[in-house]
C-alpha cells in the first residue's frame, strides 16, 4: 500500500520524469543549455550556490517545486517559525530560529514572547564571557581562569567543537579550549593533560543534565579539581552549567547564578546558538558571536521569505530527495575546502541523521520510501588523497557538496589558489569525467584504457562564500538546518525527536551492574551473554 507521499500526483509525475531523464548525462544537459553554468545558480545572502552540475533539468526542478507545494512545505515552514508545536511526539514548539531573532521581535511559544528571554541569556553570557576574557573571572585560589573545558555530548558538544575549530582564527589565543564528550575516561584524562585546576573552568553543557556520559565526566572533573583545590566551595568558582534542568545543576554544586539556561523548544542538535554556545562566545568574544547569530538569522529570513525557486535550503533539500528517493543514492558527501572546517561534517552528521533517520510518518505509519541520507565527509584536499577514488570511479552514486571561501585567513603564497583550483577541478572531473577516446589520446596502452576512464555524470553542488567569518559560518549551519527541515516536511516525518537513541541507553544501564558483579546471572541472547562473559574474565 502506498503512503500519501508516494501516491501523490507530484510524486507520480517525478517517477515518470525520472524514467525519462535517468539516462541523460550532466554533459548532455550542459550541451543542451550553454548558460546552465550561470542559470542554475542562486546568489542569496552572500552565498553563491551552483547547482548546475546535477542530474536535473528545468523540468525536474519545476516538478520538485510542485512536490514541495503539494506537501505544504510553505505552511509547514510557517508553523515552525511561528512556534506551533510541530514536534508532535514531544508536544513541543521548534524555535531554534528564535535564538537568533533580533531584540524587539516577537515570537510566541505557548503565548509567551520568548525573544526577551533569549536576549537576557545572551546578555548574561556576554557579561560572563567578557569577565573570563579580561582575566576577571578568578578561580578559588585567586588566579584568573585560563583554560576552558566544555563537557557535553551530541548537540552539547559537536556545535561547540565545530565552531571553535572553524573560528579558531578569531579565538583569544591566551585562553586554552578543550572539549570532552566520550564516556571513555581517556577523553577526559587527555583533555586535562597539562592543565592546572587552579586556572581551569569547566562548562558542563547538558540540556537534560542527566546524560550518562556528561554526568560521568562532570564527576571526574569535580574530583580532579577538588583533589588540588581541597574545598567543596571551589566548585562554584570552577564550574558553570548550560542546561534546562536547574534542579539537577544545583544538586551538583553549581551556583544557581552560574547557570545559563535554555528551553525545551530548542532541540539538542539545534542548540548551537543557545547558551550551548558559551564556550564559543568566550573564545571569539561577544561581538563576533553576534556576527555568528546574524549569519544564522539572515538565512532564517531567506528560508522563510525567498520564493521556492531561489530558496537555497529548499533547492538543497529537494535535490537530496531527488537522489535519495529516485536515484537510490544512500549517502551525501560534504567536502569543505577549508581546514578550519574539519569538524563541520561531524557536526552535520548529528544534525541530519539524528533528525531525519526516521521510519514512521508523523501519523505513525511505516514509510514505503527511503528517508534520511547518510552524511559524511572530510576537508579537501585531504579527502582527495583518500576516499575520492570511490566517488570518481566506484560503483556508488554519491552527490557531493563542495564548500569554499574566496579569501584565505592566513595568506601563504599560492596555497589558496591551489586549494580552490582543486575544489573547482573536483566538481568538473566528477561531472564531465574523461572518455576512453580522451584517455587514448594520451597514448595510454589499450589494456589500461578502461582503468583510466572517468565516466563522470557524478553530481555536486558548490557553495562559495567570501571568507570564513563567524557570520558566514552561521549562514552555512542555518542552511543545512533548514535543508533538514525541508526533507523532513516532504517525507512527513518528525525531524525533532530522537527516540532511536533510547534503547541502547537503557540496555547499557542494564549491563553496567552485570559487568561490575561477576555473579549476576545473565539473561540476554547468547552473543550478548558471551561478550559480557569475555569482559568479566
Ligand atoms: O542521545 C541523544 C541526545 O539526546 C542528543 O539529542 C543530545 O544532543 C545529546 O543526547 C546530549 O543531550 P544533553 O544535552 O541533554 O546532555
Amino acid at each position: 500500500m502506498s503512503t500519501d507521499l508516494t501516491n501523490s500526483a507530484a510524486w507520480k509525475s517525478l517517477e515518470k520524469h525520472f524514467r525519462e531523464i535517468e539516462k541523460v548525462t550532466i554533459k548532455d544537459l550542459f550541451k543542451l543549455d550553454e548558460t546552465r553554468g550561470t542559470s542554475f545558480v542562486t546568489q542569496e545572502a552572500g552565498i553563491y550556490f551552483d547547482y548546475s552540475k546535477h542530474r536535473v533539468s528545468a523540468e525536474t526542478l519545476s516538478l520538485l517545486f510542485s512536490l514541495a507545494e503539494e506537501r505544504g512545505l510553505e505552511a509547514k515552514r510557517e508553523d515552525m517559525f511561528s512556534g506551533r508545536k510541530i514536534n508532535t511526539t514531544e508536544n513541543r514548539s521548534v524555535l531554534h530560529t528564535a535564538l537568533r531573532a533580533p531584540k524587539g521581535s516577537t515570537i510566541l511559544a505557548d503565548g509567551h514572547n520568548v525573544v526577551p528571554d533569549v536576549h537576557a541569556v545572551l546578555d548574561k553570557m556576554a557579561v560572563f564571557a567578557e569577565k573570563v576574557r579580561r582575566g576577571e573571572w578568578l578561580g578559588f585560589t585567586g588566579k584568573p581562569v585560563k583554560n576552558i573545558v566544555n563537557i557535553g555530548i551530541g548537540g552539547s558538544d559537536l556545535g561547540p567543537v565545530m565552531a571553535y575549530e572553524a573560528l579558531k582564527y578569531y579565538a583569544m589565543r591566551t585562553l586554552t579550549f578543550r572539549f570532552v564528550s566520550n564516556v571513555d575516561g581517556n577523553d577526559f584524562s587527555e583533555a586535562v593533560q597539562g592543565l592546572d585546576p587552579e586556572d581551569t573552568l569547566f562548562i558542563i553543557s547538558s540540556k537534560t543534565f542527566t546524560t550518562l556520559e556528561t554526568m560521568a565526566n562532570a564527576q571526574a572533573a569535580r574530583a580532579w579539581s577538588l583533589k588540588k583545590l581541597g574545598s567543596i566551595s571551589a566548585v562554584a568558582r570552577h564550574f558553570v552549567a548550560v542546561s534546562t534542568n536547574e534542579k539537577e545543576v544545583v544538586k551538583f554544586g553549581i551556583d544557581a547564578e552560574n547557570i545559563f539556561g535554555f528551553w525545551d523548544w530548542v532541540g539538542g542538535r539545534y542548540s548551537m546558538t543557545s547558551a550551548i554556545g558559551l564556550s564559543t562566545m568566550i573564545a571569539i568574544g561577544p561581538e563576533n558571536y553576534q556576527q555568528l547569530l546574524d549569519g544564522f538569522h539572515q538565512i532564517d529570513v531567506h528560508f522563510r521569505t525567498a520564493p521556492l525557486t531561489r530558496n537555497i535550503p529548499v533547492i538543497m533539500g529537494l535535490l537530496g530527495i531527488w537522489y535519495n528517493n529516485f536515484f537510490g543514492a544512500q549517502t551525501q558527501g560534504v567536502l569543505p575546502y577549508d581546514n578550519y572546517m574539519k569538524r563541520f561534517p561531524a557536526y552535520l552528521q548529528q544534525l541530519t541523521m539524528e533528525s531525519n533517520g526516521k521510519q514512521v510518518t508523523l501519523g505513525g505509519k511505516r514509510t514505503d520510501y527511503q528517508t534520511g541520507t547518510i552524511y559524511w565527509g572530510e576537508p579537501g584536499t585531504n579527502g582527495q588523497h583518500s576516499f575520492y577514488q570511490l566517488i570518481h570511479q566506484g560503483t556508488k552514486l554519491i552527490p557531493c557538496d563542495f564548500i569554499g571561501f574566496k579569501e584565505t585567513l592566513n595568506e601563504l603564497p599560492s596555497q589558496q589558489d591551489y586549494l580552490i583550483a582543486n575544489m573547482i577541478a573536483q566538481g568538473e572531473a566528477l561531472a564531465f569525467g574523461k572518455t576512453a577516446d580522451e584517455v587514448r589520446a594520451g597514448n595510454v596502452p589499450e589494456e589500461l584504457v578502461p582503468h583510466k576512464v572517468f565516466e563522470g555524470n557524478r553530481p555536486s553542488s558548490t557553495f562559495f562564500l567570501d571568507k570564513l567569518t563567524p557570520e558566514n559560518l552561521g549562514k552555512l549551519v542555518a542552511m543545512y538546518e533548514h535543508c533538514v527541515f525541508v526533507q523532513g516536511a516532504i517525507w512527513d516525518i518528525n525531524p525533532f525527536d530522537q527516540m532511536g537513541v533510547e534503547l541502547g541507553k537503557v540496555l547499557a544501564q542494564n549491563i553496567i551492574p552485570e559487568l561490575q558483579d561477576n555473579e549476576k546471572p545473565l539473561n540476554h541472547d547468547s552473543s550478548t551473554n558471551a561478550l559480557i562473559g569475555f569482559y568479566r574474565k
